[in-house]
């Protein structure tokens, strides 16, 4: 690889734009970087690790596509194979190799993909339903009589998890550990590789008890479709990875839509048509993930004014991509049609089965929360309410709300809830308020900070 040609990039004499500092994204920030860049800019991702973020639809949509071109497996990435981004770096704890779909290309991906699909397949859209209810519920009525609430912490935070771990067939127990171990890879602080290889033990403990004693969850059907006990944990890895932080932000940001905007909220307000068409464009306006790392040209390429080199890391820019579009004034971009990218695109698109479970429980929980909480308000001006301050995940810190007291449901069967504890980086700031918020390593842009139980 030392024989490559060098990158353009230098030439172009712009700074690369620095991913880990903590921007807020916004449409603005994108069409700023789109006009000063065009539709590829350098980057660093963590200091030392450059790399390049794809502003452009087309061209995010290109190097989603063009599979002969670009890889999704890091054994391509050159700065993570050559040491430069080192043993302790929080990029090395995320994005190192694991046997997963999200880590491979062609047949090895196809074939984890075919294992998730077929353990999904068991799952019927009330089993979803019936455990996004019920959770929701438990959770409303946990604070429905205190006539105010932060809808983050208080429920968009709990519920996606909770549906979640239920559905792998997890107990309170292992979601309480899992949650902590996990939280501590998210940090990407220097505890972050020991507490990824304690969530490997973790999950290889499950998928060996559920092969003793398989029942009807997705573990017990990622081992039916042939998974061994390591790739049962790649896979259930890169499930809650995929699955709770995006559907953690699609409730919020649409609960924020719906009281923010009181056109949305008087027209939507009860017809279920009507919320599942205020998550779409929740989607397409806060796509909940702006940026994803990577993929790696398998050849020297040209994107753009820029010359990449095999190797490279390219940052996805779905949030820019949007931008682009937007200022475009692209049809293509809005409602009915779903051009956005906020599911991906290619081989490794979002799984429908995925999406769907996504939509199941962000209109579920939102429908839930109008229906029991019908007065409710934001409690602050909308100004005031603080984005997360990351380039990564679109959402806001906190959502507080006030209502009318209303009667809680009731537990019904001894259910109770056992998803992570309730924090967010605004209650960490609350408790070390001389701790800047998210300044902890890689993850700090990437994900909100989060707190141990
Ligand atoms: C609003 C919620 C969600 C959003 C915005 C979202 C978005 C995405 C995106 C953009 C990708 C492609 C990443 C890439 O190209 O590298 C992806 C992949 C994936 N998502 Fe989702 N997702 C959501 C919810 C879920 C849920 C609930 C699940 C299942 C529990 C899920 C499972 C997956 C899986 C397994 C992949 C990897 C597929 C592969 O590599 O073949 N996602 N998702």
């Amino acid at each position: 690889m030392s024989t490559q040609p060098p990158s353009l990039g230098a030439h172009h004499g712009l700074p690369p734009v620095k991913l880990y500092t903590e921007t807020v994204p916004t449409v603005r920030m994108w069409t700023d970087l789109l006009e000063r860049y065009g539709p590829i800019a350098p980057a660093e991702i963590e200091p030392g690790a450059t790399g390049w973020l794809v502003l452009g639809f087309e061209e995010n949509r290109r190097v989603l596509t063009d599979t002969a071109t670009f890889a999704r497996d890091p054994g391509w990435w050159r700065e993570l194979q050559d040491g430069t981004i080192g043993p302790e770096s929080g990029l090395r704890a995320l994005y190192s190799k694991r046997p997963s779909a999200v880590f491979c290309d062609g047949e090895e991906h196809q074939r984890y993909r075919k294992a998730i699909l077929t353990a999904f397949a068991q799952l019927s859209e009330q089993q979803i339903l019936h455990h996004v209810g019920e959770a929701a519920g438990l959770l409303i009525d946990a604070f429905c009589l205190h006539r105010k609430a932060d809808l983050i912490a208080q429920f968009a935070r709990q519920v996606p998890l909770t549906v979640l771990c239920r559905l792998l067939g997890l107990g309170p127990g292992d979601t309480a550990e899992v949650c902590a171990a996990m939280q501590t890879v998210w940090e990407a602080g220097p505890d972050a590789p020991a507490a990824r290889q304690e969530l490997e033990q973790l999950l290889i403990r499950f998928s060996q008890e559920k092969r003793r004693n398989p029942q009807n969850d997705i573990i017990s059907g990622l081992i039916a479709a042939g998974m061994d006990d390591a790739e049962v944990c790649g896979q259930v890895t890169t499930l809650i990875s995929a699955g709770d932080e995006p559907v953690t932000q699609l409730i919020g940001n649409t609960l924020r839509m719906l009281l923010t905007d009181r056109t949305t909220r008087g027209e939507f307000q009860s017809a279920v048509s009507m919320i599942n068409e205020t998550v779409n464009t929740s989607l397409w306006r806060d796509p909940p993930f702006a940026m994803v790392v990577g993929r790696y040209p398998t050849r020297d390429v040209t994107i753009g004014q820029y010359h990449v080199r095999r190797g490279d890391c390219l940052v996805l820019g779905y949030g820019a991509a949007h931008a682009d579009l937007i200022r475009r004034g692209s049809k293509d971009m809005l409602g009915a049609n779903r051009a956005h990218l906020a599911w991906g695109a290619g081989p490794h698109t979002c799984p429908e089965a995925g999406r769907q479970m996504a939509l199941t429980i962000a209109e579920t929980a939102v429908e839930k929360i109008l229906q029991r909480l019908p007065d409710i308000q934001l409690a602050v001006d909308p100004d005031q309410l603080k984005p997360i301050p990351s380039m990564s995940i679109h959402g806001v810190v906190e959502l507080p709300v006030v209502y009318k007291a209303s009667a809680p449901e009731g537990a019904r069967g001894g259910s109770q809830l056992w998803a992570r504890p309730q924090s967010t980086m605004a209650s960490v700031e609350r408790q070390n308020p001389t701790r800047p918020p998210s300044r902890g390593g890689f993850l700090s842009w990437l994900l909100p900070t989060r707190q141990k139980p």
